[in-house]
């Protein structure tokens, strides 16, 4: 069970059942968290927002005065995200970018391009003639790295290391971080280099990522002057109360920073940033009882919070008890220690949470599931069974 702040809390309470299902954001703990990552890192860090994790524009304002940029990953992310904070710097990155998205980000002045391929760098060459004949532009080519020793085997989503259509094997990068050294490509300028590897690593794993890349980075005989290292810092959905360690990987940081005085290093989080700042709350339509187990339907599902059924983890919840009851037929109730919480699809993919600790769930009692703030509504499949989708609150009260 994981408790919602007072402010959502609050706010979930007040709301009608029918504006139930909703997904409520406190900006103001979004605030605090990243104030201390951005504390926890090196100055020499550059801290990027993954803006896939969740690219409301509210996330993103908040976000602003501890961030120095934002990663892209598509055409559309790009014209949103550059729309949503006007001026700030944007990296853009991902596999397969079209011809229109890379003369799109060229013409937007996009500040560094993460280049996935031999194929894309030929692209981005001569796009950046035809588009961007007055200046340099900047280009990480993206390593796909193996690292020693097990460090990416505790990942949930490793996108490197392995074979993978993310970045370039190290040999192939190599070619490409030379011959954007030697001046092939003079409307290109190599800034330096790019990796992210895994998602749903600790602190300790992260590190070895980050050294892996800089020495790699730092053994290829050409002057760089940026390594990013990427996102992917861990969130625990199975105990949310144990947070990525932000102090140790900023210690860790830092040592390297200070071996390679000569490099800027940056990170681009997204899911570790966001996760905790979000809510999706419901309430339950209905108990029952199936083959000696019991079942809360409840308003919404996975169709607005997929997270669960993409991961496989049971979603935290709490439950907020509701003492009237509006109908006058009987209200059920679950009778044992431990309930299954589905949702109204007509799947059985369709579960947020088992065996969640709820005796005397009521139909009418409310349910708040957290560390939903990233990858939640913006991964999941909205349209399936049409039913209404959810409100969305992004409570501020630091500033009321
Ligand atoms: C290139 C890149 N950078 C950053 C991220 C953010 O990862 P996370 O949200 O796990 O921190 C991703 C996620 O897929 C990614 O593909």
């Amino acid at each position: 069970m994981t408790e919602p702040t007072p402010a959502v809390r609050d706010r979930v309470r007040s709301l009608p059942a029918t504006e139930l299902p909703a997904y409520v954001y406190d900006l103001a703990a979004l605030r605090e968290h990243a104030a201390a990552v951005r504390d926890a890192l090196p100055e020499r860090v550059e801290l990027y927002y993954a803006a896939k994790a969740n690219p409301e524009p509210e996330i993103l304002t908040a976000l602003g005065p501890y961030v120095d940029g934002y990663e892209v990953s598509s055409g559309g992310e790009l014209a949103h995200v550059g729309g949503a904070v006007p001026g700030r710097p944007l990296a853009f990155g991902g596999p397969g970018k079209t011809p229109d998205e890379v003369t799109a980000a060229l013409e937007r002045g996009v500040d560094r391009f993460h280049v996935e391929s031999e194929y894309e760098l030929r692209m981005l060459a001569e796009l950046a003639r035809r588009y961007a004949p007055a200046r340099r532009v900047a280009v990480l080519p993206r390593v796909n790295l193996p690292v020693p020793n097990g460090a990416l085997a505790g990942s949930s989503l490793a996108m490197g290391g392995r074979p993978a259509p993310f970045g370039m094997d190290p040999g192939r990068a190599f070619e490409v971080v030379r011959s954007l050294a030697d001046g092939s490509h003079p409307h290109l300028e190599l800034r330096g280099v790019h990796a992210h590897l895994a998602s749903g690593l600790a602190a300790e794993e992260q590190l070895a990522v980050a050294e892996t890349v800089v020495d790699w980075a730092t053994s290829l005989g050409v002057r760089l002057a940026e390594v990013n290292v990427g996102g992917g810092m861990t969130v625990d959905y199975a105990r949310p109360e144990r947070r990525f360690d932000w102090a140790a990987y900023g210690s860790g940081l830092a040592r390297l920073t200070e071996a390679h005085p000569e490099l800027t290093l940056r990170i681009e989080p997204g899911r570790a940033l966001t996760a905790y700042c979000g809510w999706y709350a419901t309430e339950v339509l209905d108990v029952k009882h199936s083959h000696g187990e019991e079942f809360a339907v409840v308003r919404g599902g996975t169709h607005h919070l997929r997270t669960p059924a993409t991961k496989g983890h049971d979603q935290p919840c709490s439950v907020l008890a509701v003492e009237s009851w509006p109908h006058p037929w009987p209200r059920p109730a679950a009778e044992g220690e431990w309930i299954t919480l589905a949702g109204q699809l007509c799947t059985p993919k369709d579960v947020l949470a088992r065996r969640v600790p709820a005796p005397g769930l009521r139909a009418g009692d409310r349910v708040v599931f957290a560390l939903a703030g990233a990858y939640a509504w913006n991964i999941s499949h909205h349209e399936f069974l049409m039913h209404p989708q959810p409100g969305f609150h992004f409570l501020d009260t630091t500033s009321v």
